[in-house]
């Protein structure tokens, strides 16, 4: 169902401060992307910002993210100084819950699904937090963003169409083309109710060209979902 965007930015600020709650003093964080995680990076920077936290130190999943960060003097590191995350909270565009794997979530709306999936893969807890339209029973409604190597867009939507999507190369305001952090386009993928995720991920990670997808399996230990009687949380 259609919500109003005052009360989904509304559920959106519930469960960006119910989130801020899970970060300790010391810990390694991973900032996610998208407009609740921005929401918990300016509450948490505001923390840091009024020393009343001190983290070990943060990587972000974008480059907005980071920028973000670091205006509120949020201690940012690297992979080389750091092996792994204590925490990343990030935002989702559909999930479903209840498969063996885990929860299954859709990310990319926002067009940072690499770096994300790079920071959720290197997180002892990667925690989601969506407002209550984005839980379904199966992924697909919203088209799933595809990341390629932009001289093989063409080789790889034809694979994608052969699979039965209709991708679309995305697009900026002005007309030109959307490029990620990376260099890369992003295809979303139109048209296919993902019956089986596993499966899914396993023809997309088989096509030469592409460099990420935003089918992420497994890495939610914790979903917080913000709905009409307040934050409900689903673990793993
Ligand atoms: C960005 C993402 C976002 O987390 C996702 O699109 C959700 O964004 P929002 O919180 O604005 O609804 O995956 O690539």
């Amino acid at each position: 169902m259609a919500m109003e965007k005052a009360e989904q930015d509304r559920l959106k600020m519930e469960v960006a401060e119910r989130a801020l709650a899970l970060v300790k003093p010391g810990m390694m964080v991973g900032l996610g992307s998208g407009s609740t995680a921005t929401m918990w990076i300016r509450l948490l920077g505001e923390k840091v910002q009024r020393g009343e936290l001190k983290l070990g130190g943060a990587i972000a999943s974008s480059e907005d993210s980071e920028r973000l960060g670091r205006s509120y003097g949020i201690p940012f590191t690297n992979f080389e100084e750091t092996k792994s995350l204590d925490l990343t909270v990030d935002g989702a565009d559909e999930v479903a819950p209840g498969l063996a794997l885990g929860f299954a979530l859709i990310k990319g709306g926002g067009g940072k699904l690499l770096r994300e999936k790079i920071v959720a893969s290197a997180s002892k807890r990667f925690v989601v937090v969506v407002d209550e339209s984005k839980v379904v029973e199966k992924l697909g409604r919203f088209p799933l963003p595809v990341e390629v190597i932009p001289m093989a867009e063409p080789l790889v939507r034809r694979e994608l169409e052969g699979i039965g999507f209709t991708p679309k190369v995305r697009g900026n305001k002005d007309g030109s083309q959307y490029i990620t952090d990376e260099g890369n386009l992003i295809l979303d993928c139109s048209g296919v109710m993902i019956e089986d995720p596993a499966a899914m991920a396993k023809k997309l990670d088989g096509i030469v060209g592409v460099v990420e997808h935003g089918l992420f399996l497994g890495y939610a230990e914790m979903v917080l979902i913000a709905g009409e009687g307040g934050v409900r949380e689903r673990g793993r």
